[in-house]
């Protein structure tokens, strides 16, 4: 675990803070924010003196250091004043505890220069998502510098460290989706669910192959087949909502995706680690309601195994039935994510009475090819939900873009010889077909929103708050975002 372990706030003039690096900011108009004008206006007109040179433009992203008496100042741009919004604020805090580990300096602070309370919230994110490192396996630690702590100047916010609280839980959401497949297994995600349902107060149930089978989740058990590392089934039940419906919250938890005997290309398989992606979502985001406790009802349903090939695999053209009743023609043993969430959704619809159900799955490589790492694709039935996961969208700067499930691509899911076949027309509109699939699981009149988090949840460019070759924990913010916490 290598980010914050915390944020402190403290008040003080310029002079009095005791820190190797303080960081402030600069807008576009060329103003200085307050506690860089005071260093300006007691030094000499020092950054004043800077912006003449032309070096400080006040753009997004931009970074100068000056030394104001051997205190390192960190000027970040910060763009228009009035266009100042969470984003920037994020990723310009996640920069300067990202410069903070490069230089290895371990007193770092930076000036609130929030307008808002929905800004001091995201940095406190940023700070945390910034300080992120995936080191686990570098064995040389002399090599290493990891950020303790950062200090935010001149805000008394709660919602800095509401932020923390989320910034911690993307990390540990990224950490446990970092890790190869021979350590996060199944198993480990059922510890991971345990940890958050002691700290969060929550009923946790995890069920082994024996007893899903026997319930009646054929999917799952098909998949699961040829594996002999323990699949589990893990519902997580947070209720402190009083009498309102839950919601429920679905996750992929695919641990190693080999293909099945439908095998995959070698190249690039090792990136199939990551295919347990949306349930590091779903978890992430159980883990920040652990940390925050709000007023709400909600489930977390975690199918997970690993899809490899051997002797007990299933294989092209088994036929499994879900525990819904609906029999599946297995055409393509690749197509296997869409096979376990089945089980989930149907477990989900026939448990609960939910006021909705969101699935977040690295569903179809078809996704990539879409909308490449910068948008997930989403598709439901519920206009209004529709509605409410793009506002979350627009909120919290995770994008999303609506791909359609018309009745022409519900029909490209049906099965000659049995209810569903888990894949559509050939070498057309992949992901439409796997969010056409899924349908069939989520019970009638349940609203509902499938996530196809394969481009996003890992792959994207490296910026200020997510590190090079990281998972991005893709989503916890705009489900927070929805539930209102
Ligand atoms: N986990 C993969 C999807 C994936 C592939 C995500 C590459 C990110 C990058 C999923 O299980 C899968 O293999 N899907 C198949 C479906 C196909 C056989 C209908 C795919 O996309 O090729
Ligand atoms: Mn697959
Ligand atoms: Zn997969």
């Amino acid at each position: 675990m290598a980010y914050i372990s915390k944020i402190n706030q403290e008040k003080n003039e310029w002079s009095k803070i005791d820190s190797d690096l303080i960081a402030v900011g600069i807008f576009e108009e060329k103003t200085l924010t307050d506690l860089a004008n005071q260093i300006d206006m007691e030094n000499d007109k020092i950054l004043t003196n800077a912006i003449k040179t032309g070096d400080l433009k006040g753009k997004v992203g931009e970074q100068n250091l000056i030394y104001v008496n051997q205190t390192r100042v960190l000027v970040v741009g910060l763009g228009k004043r009035k266009k100042l919004n969470p984003d920037t604020i994020r990723k310009a805090s996640g920069s300067v505890s990202r410069y903070a580990v490069k230089q290895k300096i371990s007193s770092a602070s930076i000036e609130c220069f929030c307008m808002d309370s929905i800004q001091c919230q995201a940095m406190g994110e940023g700070l945390v998502l910034g300080s992120y490192q995936f080191n686990n396996y570098k064995t040389d630690k002399s090599k290493l510098f990891e950020l303790d702590s950062v200090t935010v100047l001149n805000s008394e916010s709660e919602m800095i460290q509401k932020g923390f609280k989320i910034g911690s839980s993307i990390c540990d959401a990224r950490d446990i989706a970092n890790h190869p497949g021979n350590i996060t297994t199944p198993t480990r995600l059922s510890e991971f669910a345990e940890e958050i349902a002691d700290e969060g107060d929550m009923n946790l149930k995890v069920f082994e192959r024996e007893e899903f089978t026997e319930m009646g989740m054929g999917a799952l058990a098909g998949v699961a087949q040829g594996t002999n590392e323990p699949p589990k089934f893990i519902v997580l039940e947070y209720n402190k909502g009083r009498d309102s419906k839950p919601i429920v919250l679905v996750g992929k938890g695919l641990t190693f995706d080999a293909g099945g005997i439908s095998i995959k290309p070698a190249a690039s398989m090792d990136e199939m680690k990551y295919d347990m992606c949306g349930s590091s979502t779903v978890l992430g985001i159980f883990k920040a309601i652990a940390k925050l406790k709000p007023s709400i009802n909600a489930v977390c349903i975690v199918p997970s195994t690993e899809n490899l090939l051997g002797g007990n695999a299933y294989k092209p053209g088994d036929i499994l039935k879900a525990y819904n009743g609906k029999t599946i023609e297995v055409l393509n043993t690749d197509a296997e994510g869409r096979l376990i969430l089945a089980d989930a959704l149907s477990y989900a619809s026939k448990h609960y009475e939910p006021e909705y159900i969101l699935d977040f799955a690295t569903l179809t490589g078809a996704m990539v090819i879409t909308l490449g790492h910068i948008a997930t694709g989403i598709m439901g039935t519920d206009e209004k939900l529709i509605e409410k996961v793009k506002n979350s969208a627009e909120n919290t700067f995770e994008k999303v873009w609506e791909l359609p499930l018309w009745p022409e691509f519900l029909k490209q899911v049906k099965s000659e010889i049995a209810d569903v076949k888990n894949i559509g027309a050939a070498r057309q509109a992949g992901t439409i077909a796997g969010g056409a699939f899924l349908k069939e699981f989520v019970g009638d009149n349940i609203p509902w929103v499938h996530f196809d988090i394969a481009g996003t949840a890992w792959g994207s460019e490296p910026n200020s708050i997510n590190p090079k070759g990281s998972a991005t924990g893709w989503g916890i913010r705009l489900v927070l975002d929805m539930m209102k916490i």
